[in-house]
């Protein structure tokens, strides 16, 4: 979807407040001012909120990445007087780690915010790009699993019981097709934007944006002064989550509002998951896992022996 900042003829109107308006939601069929977009904006959180049942003050680690929806959400929270800290991972991906991590630092800065940075490296003894030549798997599904594992760790470690996540609708519903045409049953159950932890080492997780899609967080993003990292991941492209996202996109403008009566008819509908009873523990880093071995335990496996078959074979 492109930008949702339009032009309107002399006389036109905000739906909610009759001034003049910049904004146009096709999804929605309404045409706003930045004020009554901002509300709408702020609005669509609050309810995101108040459906996890997460109270103002309740401490919340916000996992920022650098990118638009998690620094929009950061900001957000913290405007809707949300007790927050940030949490940024360096993945060491050369230019773009540096200017994500840059990019969180400018946003928490200029802010006053509370933040924390801990690089891959030093967590697990390798870069993404030091992975990522050791390992045959797809990288983009690595990296998430090693996000999310320590994601967990580092938000125990910093004394928080809830981690808030960036993901907004297009994510959800991106995920949710995906689901569906690959018939993942188990996943479907788990699909909600809010978690409750299923251990003590690990954090409830909730997805604030799940409600608002990524061009109306691009146009938050303008309208609250907040500057994304612009870089791309290299390693992004290809991901078959896009074509699912796509697919969307191209039904989203067909018929506008598609893509949330999609997500919200599967979501709203439902209970939050109840905890996930068939979690142990990894007997090597003693993080939550559903076998012996936990899923970055068994790569870092395979990563170093990798190593050393080719420090013999040199
Ligand atoms: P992604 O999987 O890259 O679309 O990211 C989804 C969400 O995960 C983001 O909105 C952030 O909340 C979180 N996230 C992704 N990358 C990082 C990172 N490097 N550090 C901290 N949080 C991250
Ligand atoms: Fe994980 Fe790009 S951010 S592969
Ligand atoms: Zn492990």
């Amino acid at each position: 979807m492109t930008d949702a900042f339009a032009h309107f003829p002399p006389g036109a109107k905000c739906t909610r407040c009759r001034e003049y308006p910049s904004i146009r939601l096709t999804s929605h069929h309404v045409i706003f001012c930045a004020d009554c977009f901002l509300h709408y904006f702020q609005t669509a959180v609050k309810r995101a909120m108040k459906k996890f049942g997460i109270a103002q003050n309740v401490p919340l680690l916000v996992a920022v990445s650098g990118g638009k929806d998690s620094l929009a959400l950061w900001d957000v929270l913290n405007r809707l007087d949300f007790r927050t800290k940030g949490l940024h991972v360096n993945l060491g991906i050369k230019d773009f780690s540096g200017a994500s991590s840059a990019a969180v630092k400018q946003f928490a800065d200029s802010r006053g915010l509370p933040w924390s940075e801990y690089a891959l490296e030093e967590a697990l003894g390798y870069t993404l790009p030091e992975i990522r030549k050791r390992t045959r798997r797809k990288i983009c599904s690595v990296c998430g699993t090693i996000k999310r594992q320590l994601l967990n760790r580092l938000a125990v470690r910093e004394g928080f019981t809830n981690l808030a996540m960036g993901h907004n609708l297009d994510d959800e519903a991106g995920r949710l097709l995906g689901n569906m045409v690959r018939h993942r049953t188990e996943y479907l159950e788990k699909q909600y934007p809010y978690l409750p932890s299923s251990h003590p080492r690990m954090p409830a997780k909730l997805k604030p944006l799940y409600r608002l899609e990524a061009h109306e967080i691009r146009t938050y993003c303008k309208l609250a002064d907040i500057v994304p990292v612009e870089s791309k991941c290299p390693y992004s492209r290809g991901a078959t989550s896009h074509s699912f996202k796509e697919a969307l996109h191209f039904l989203e403008q067909k018929m506008p509002g598609t893509k949330r009566d999609f997500l919200f008819t599967y979501v709203d509908r439902r209970k939050p998951p109840m905890p996930d009873s068939a979690y142990g523990v990894c007997g090597v880093c003693g993080e939550p896992a559903y076998s012996d071995l936990c899923s970055v335990c068994n790569l870092l496996g395979q990563v170093r022996e990798k190593d050393e078959k080719d420090n013999i074979n040199q």
